[in-house]
């Protein structure tokens, strides 16, 4: 039987509710992967009739993490960020994301962006996971499609967030 995004989210509401830092945010990471190495339950997800770029699965009413099905099409190069005041897992399901992760040389002021220089490069294949705890800059690059579940500490996208450029 498939793995359901309600046994994903009560894993996820069962380790934040004892650990929300980096160690809490591994296990998670490890929770993740194994939902991704269950065909039927990325099928369910992210088959081909979902073209969405961003469908919220799952929002904790209480702990307020957020699980996400994302389709992108195309290539891209996000911008260097983090999420603000929160967390997110990344986990590749389909193609491949190459991320970069970044030092802070000089913080954002006002419209002024910060600036920052790369430290590492890797690839995100399908069956990956990986956690991006607060405050830890990356940007995930794509020559193509990519699907993605996702887990964010918040939705995101009601946050504020800097803009970082590359020094
Ligand atoms: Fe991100």
């Amino acid at each position: 039987m498939a793995l359901s995004v309600e046994q994903l989210a009560e894993d996820c509401r069962n380790i934040l509710s004892e650990d929300s830092g980096e160690a809490g945010l591994e296990q998670i990471r490890l929770v993740v992967e194994k939902f991704l190495a269950d065909q039927e339950f990325i099928d369910e997800h992210l088959g081909p009739d979902n073209d969405a770029n961003r469908k919220v699965l799952y929002e904790d009413p209480n702990l307020e993490f957020c699980i996400c099905a994302h389709v992108f099409k195309g290539s891209n190069e996000a911008p260097p960020h983090d999420h603000g005041p929160t967390w997110a897992i990344y986990g590749q399901a389909s193609g491949q994301t190459v991320m970069t992760e970044f030092e802070k040389i000089e913080a954002p002021d006002g419209n002024t962006p910060g600036k920052v220089k790369p430290t590492k490069s890797y690839d995100l294949d399908p069956g990956m996971a990986v956690a991006y705890p607060i405050g830890r800059l990356h940007s995930p690059k794509r020559a193509g499609e990519t699907r993605l579940i996702r887990i964010e500490g918040k939705d995101v996208t009601k946050l504020k967030r800097d803009s970082y450029e590359q020094a």
